[in-house]
């Protein structure tokens, strides 16, 4: 890697900021590398700062953009770790094929990772909650207005020392009733901007009713739940764990995916299957969904206090239950590296060249 000795400076003079916002105090440094001609170019760490784009760029116009989102973690031993960054750097290449886009050395993803990572730990947090997200993404940027793929492109690793997504404690869900944010076979299983701006008028709508984070229907019967705008979604229905099946329009979750995993670890009845929206909230009216939660890596796992769709409301009686609190501490005790790690899933951070 090609190191700016301007970077370094820069990030040994970065402070732990004093207010642990998500992904706003973004360190002075990033890792870049450029497509040309069907090659990568070395990875260089830089200085952060403004990047300059032709105003015909295709990212500008046609969203030919792709990102990741991962967290690095430090505990009070000192000890430093990744959760599952193959899977981010999997799903990276993934969601690049279908934005017609190259794909990124998995080496090399790591790689920048674990540079600007390990080059920030003195502003990593050790309380539960905190960590550094690192924000990989990658742009088309050919100056041509034609709708086909650009035939150049940038990687970009950012990061940010951050606390809690959401500033609440536990968050009241508007389900969404006008629009879908994404088709079956359309984009809604890559993570590109465009799924996310897809959802923002709705957040207008959401934030003016008083809620907290849109909930999404499936486009095909408009019945069953998908996923909220940012994270996945969880219920726990007569004592068992269920979330909506991967269908190809909700995004494949590492923290859903570990969740899953860790449940059943757990001794506790996971099921993928479809949730009907309307079935769900008379069983939150009933008692027997006793609980519900958001979870992704920037939120970890929320609790859900409400949900509201077409002037129904209902109201979880427990606002962050048992089976819900439980998960979120065992995923953190080995996020964080305080327990063993059954699945293999942490990976320790270290100086690479
Ligand atoms: C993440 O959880 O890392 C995401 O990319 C979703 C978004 C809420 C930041």
């Amino acid at each position: 890697m090609i190191i700016d000795p301007l970077a370094l400076e820069a990030l040994k003079n970065f402070k732990k900021p004093e207010q642990l916002g998500f992904g706003g105090n973004m360190a002075p440094a990033m890792v870049s590398s450029y497509y040309k001609d069907g090659q990568w170019s070395e990875l260089k760490l830089e200085t952060y700062g403004p990047i300059s784009l032709d105003p015909a760029a295709k990212v500008l116009h046609y969203a030919q953009e792709i990102f990741e989102g991962l967290k690095a973690y430090k505990n009070d031993r000192g000890e430093l770790y990744l959760f599952r960054p193959g899977m981010n750097a999997k799903r990276f290449n993934f969601s690049a094929k279908r934005l017609g886009m190259p794909t990124f050395s998995e080496e090399d993803f790591l790689k920048s990772v674990q540079k600007l990572a390990f080059l920030s730990e003195h502003v990593i947090d050790t309380k539960p909650g905190s960590s550094f997200y690192l924000r990989p993404f990658m742009i088309g940027d050919e100056p041509q207005l034609g709708v086909k793929p650009s035939s150049t492109y940038r990687y970009y690793l950012i990061g940010a020392p951050s606390g809690n997504y959401f500033a609440r404690d536990a968050i009241r869900v508007y389900v969404e009733d006008k629009y879908h944010r994404a088709a079956l076979r359309g984009t809604g299983n890559a993570k590109t901007g465009g799924n996310y701006s897809a959802s923002l008028a709705s957040y207008i709508e959401t934030k003016n009713r008083g809620y907290d984070q849109t909930l999404w229907l499936e486009s095909v019967e408009d019945k069953y739940i998908e996923e909220l705008s940012g994270m996945n979604f969880f219920a726990v229905i007569n004592d068992v764990f269920v979330t909506p099946p991967l269908t190809g329009s909700i995004l494949e979750g590492i923290t859903r995916d570990s969740l899953i995993a860790l449940g059943k670890h757990l001794g506790y009845a996971v099921e993928e299957r479809k949730i009907e929206l309307k079935e769900l909230m008379k069983q939150v009216e009933s008692g027997e969904c006793s609980e519900a939660f958001a979870c992704g890596t920037a939120s970890v796992l929320v609790p859900i206090e409400s949900l509201y769709y077409r002037e129904n409301e209902v109201q979880f009686k427990v606002i962050g239950g048992p089976k819900t609190m439980t998960l979120k501490k065992e995923l953190l005790k080995i996020q964080m590296g305080v327990t063993d790690d059954v699945f293999n899933w942490r990976v320790p951070i270290k100086n690479l060249n």
